[in-house]
């Protein structure tokens, strides 16, 4: 049976093929899911538009997660393609001026920061507070955070602040929507070779890093990291919601 049969989810953050956001969209979609894509500019959306089609996307629009009135125009399409009913969303969006991410931490420019937290962590409640009036019959809300938010991580900085307080927005939502059935988790993926990853100064390194370190002594595969997103979005998580699940080959049980 497939997991996630007639199910509407909008899915946020496909860039191009290696995004983890077009992982996840392959597999809720061969799991029954319909869904709708974004993308964030025009130069994006020649990348998106055809990922969108192959998957017969229901809506494959622009916003900007820092643009309310994008965000509005946005979620009206979604209650139109779907009928006024959601029943998942995936968050799967970050940025940081990569001059914020490199050097001393102590020298996060004020409005480096504030555009980390805005695109990072504040956009999960910007969604979340516009697919709630779909979510007539409870829903899932998925973010993706990294290991940065718990320990430090080399040429992480400001966004391992936006990481943690996208964290604690998980726990506060879940607190708050609980009762209206609606779940809120997050995924933290062990690193993946992505557009986002790219602007990690040594994330090779750090690729290498986790393969030789981590329990199963490999990276994890964005096909994995989807697998847990369909598992969280699906009827086989009801009773999950504020929780961190780490899909990183085990590399955070690790101490010295
Ligand atoms: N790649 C990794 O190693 C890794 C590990 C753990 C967590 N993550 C997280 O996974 C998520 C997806 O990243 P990815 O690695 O697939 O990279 P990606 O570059 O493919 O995806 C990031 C997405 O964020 C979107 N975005 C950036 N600014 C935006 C804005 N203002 N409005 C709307 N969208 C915007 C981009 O267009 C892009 O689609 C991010 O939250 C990232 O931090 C990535």
């Amino acid at each position: 049976m497939s997991l996630l049969n007639g199910k509407r989810g909008v899915v946020f953050g496909v860039a191009n093929e290696r995004s983890i956001a077009w992982a996840v969209t392959q597999a809720v979609v061969a799991e029954g899911a319909q869904v709708a894509l974004n993308y964030v500019n025009d130069r994006m959306a020649r990348r998106v538009e055809p990922l969108a089609a192959s998957v017969e996307a229901a809506l494959c629009a622009p916003c900007d997660v820092t643009d309310d009135d994008q965000l509005d125009a946005y979620f009206a399409q979604v209650s139109e393609v779907f009928g006024g009913r959601l029943d998942f969303v995936v968050h799967s969006v970050a940025f940081a001026d990569r001059d914020d991410l490199l050097g001393d931490f102590s020298a996060t420019r004020r409005a480096g920061y504030a555009l980390a937290m805005d695109v990072s962590a504040y956009s999960l409640l910007a969604l979340t507070r516009r697919a709630l009036p779909l979510m007539t019959e409870g829903g899932s809300v998925l973010t993706m955070t990294y290991y940065g938010a718990e320990k430090v991580v080399e040429n992480y900085n400001v966004m391992g602040a936006a990481k943690a307080a996208l964290e604690a927005n998980v726990r506060y939502l879940a607190a708050e929507l609980g009762p209206k059935a609606v779940r809120v988790n997050a995924i933290s993926a062990g690193p993946v070779k992505t557009l986002a990853a790219a602007g990690i100064p040594g994330f090779r390194d750090m690729l290498k890093h986790v393969a030789g370190r981590a329990p199963l002594r490999r990276n994890v595969e964005p096909a994995e990291v989807a697998d847990a997103a369909v598992f969280l979005a699906s009827d086989r998580a009801t009773a999950i919601t504020g929780e961190v699940l780490h899909v990183d080959c085990g590399y955070h049980v690790l101490g010295v």
